[in-house]
């Protein structure tokens, strides 16, 4: 059987898991994919780390666009990263009529339309199960698995390194500060942890399922996108007496008006699995209207978990690339021109529960003022906590849950709130979603 011969363009964490993992496996492997699948050429700007990886069972090259280029070269696994020269070489290899194999999430989330008008033109395969959530096939449920459904909503906590600074926030207590710490002494974080603590990694991921649950265009910049770093432990003390964890999630729901396409820190009902999914773990849970809803739970980062979606994607190119472009699965789960331009809702417009902390005098009618403020909106309360005054303190927190209402709403309701009198300062305001 001739292999099919695939370009590496990056040989770190991630290249080097699959380049591991598809040697280990190779025969079993190749037993599925109906051929040997080969790298046969890596493109790194550090040949030595290519050298040690490959063991010299690769050609190797410090240029990436040779490789794009290259007429041998049947597939081209992009794990650069970035939308800088990963986005030249990808278009790159498409025009010259190549598979391409992704794991850059931002690179999809915000050239994703370019991408795949590209590719459909050249009749060639854009893939990208290790794009969301690493090693978990959600991907594949999404295009495939739940193709009978109409999918209502999804809900994933898709960034690790967030998933262990909560983690370690309600089990040790800490502040968000030591938490970051201690995730990036134990190498969960890097150096500059903006990307990940900010929201942005988990919105280029909830917009790449967004795509692919409703059959709608990337559209990251419509996204809300807001991350952990200001998070107050003390909320989360709050919360879980209360019976809710905080995590931070990406949300994309159908409404009928547009989809809700957001990342923020949300509390869910401890009982609920997801709520209970801790550390770097990543879970999507995906609600269909026929299968009702589903769990996918694995490691979403990590050298063999991400290889292993890569090489997932391999073996789905090799088995197909020879069949007619119309016949393969379409790249966002929908025929190309059923996709639909459907708006991402402003948060403004989105509706969901509210967690509401506000630091209040311990006199009477306070509760009252407040309460009649949300009467009058129109929300109604689920659950509330005062907090007895500390000694010597006139002051205390009071902590209330609320029903489903319109931000819009809930943020007129706050804003009459703090200013009264016997409130200071600001309202701390989280969302809560009860995942049912
Ligand atoms: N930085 C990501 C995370 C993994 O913390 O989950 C790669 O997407």
């Amino acid at each position: 059987m001739k292999p099919i011969n695939v370009g590496l363009l990056g040989i770190g964490t991630v290249g080097g898991g699959t380049f591991t993992v598809l040697k280990r496996n190779a025969e079993e492997i190749t037993r599925r994919a109906g051929r040997p699948i080969c790298i046969t050429v890596v493109a790194d700007k550090n040949l030595e780390l290519a050298r040690k990886v490959t063991g010299g069972d690769a050609r190797l090259t410090d240029d990436a666009f040779a490789v794009v280029s290259d007429p041998e070269i049947d597939i081209v696994v992009e794990l650069i990263g970035g939308c800088g020269v990963a986005r030249e070489l990808v278009l790159q290899a498409i025009e010259n009529g190549k598979h391409v194999v992704t794991a850059n999430k931002a690179l999809l989330a915000m050239h994703g339309n370019e991408i795949f008008v590209a590719a459909q033109k050249k009749g060639v395969m854009v893939a990208f199960e290790a794009a969301v959530a690493g090693g978990i096939p959600i991907i594949k449920a999404l295009r495939e698995g739940l193709t009978a459904n109409r999918i209502e909503w999804l809900a994933g906590i898709i960034n690790g390194t967030t998933n262990f600074i909560l983690s370690e926030m309600r089990d040790k207590g800490l502040s968000f500060a030591d938490a970051l710490q201690d995730a990036q002494a134990l190498g969960y974080a890097e150096a500059d942890p903006t990307f990940d603590v900010e929201g942005v990694d988990a919105a280029h991921k909830a917009t790449i399922m967004s795509a692919i649950a409703f059959g709608i265009p990337m559209q990251f910049d419509k996204a809300y996108v807001e991350g952990i770093s200001k998070l107050d432990a003390v909320d989360i003390r709050y919360a879980e007496q209360l019976g809710y964890r905080i995590k931070l999630l990406g949300i994309a729901r159908r409404r009928e008006q547009g989809v809700e396409l957001r990342v923020h820190p949300t509390l869910i009902p401890e009982r609920r699995l997801i709520a209970n999914v801790e550390g770097a773990m990543n879970a999507v849970l995906v609600q269909g209207d026929a299968v009702g809803a589903t769990l996918y739970y694995g490691k979403g980062a990590g050298a063999e978990p991400t290889g292993s979606a890569v090489i997932a994607d391999l073996v789905d190119v090799t088995r197909l690339h020879t069949s007619d472009p119309e016949h393969r699965v379409p790249h966002l789960a929908f025929q190309p021109n059923q996709v639909r331009d459907v708006p991402v809702l402003s948060i403004d417009e989105v509706i969901t529960s509210y967690y509401l902390r506000m630091r209040v005098e311990d006199k009477p009618g306070v509760l009252a003022d407040i309460t009649r403020i949300l009467a009058d909106s129109s929300i109604s309360i689920e659950a509330l906590i005062q907090k007895e005054a500390a000694a010597g303190e006139s002051d205390t927190d009071i902590i209330m849950l609320t029903h489903r209402t319109v931000e819009r709403n809930a943020n007129a309701a706050i804003a009459k709130i703090e200013v009264l009198e016997s409130v200071q300062g600001k309202v701390t305001k989280l969302r809560v979603e009860s995942l049912s």
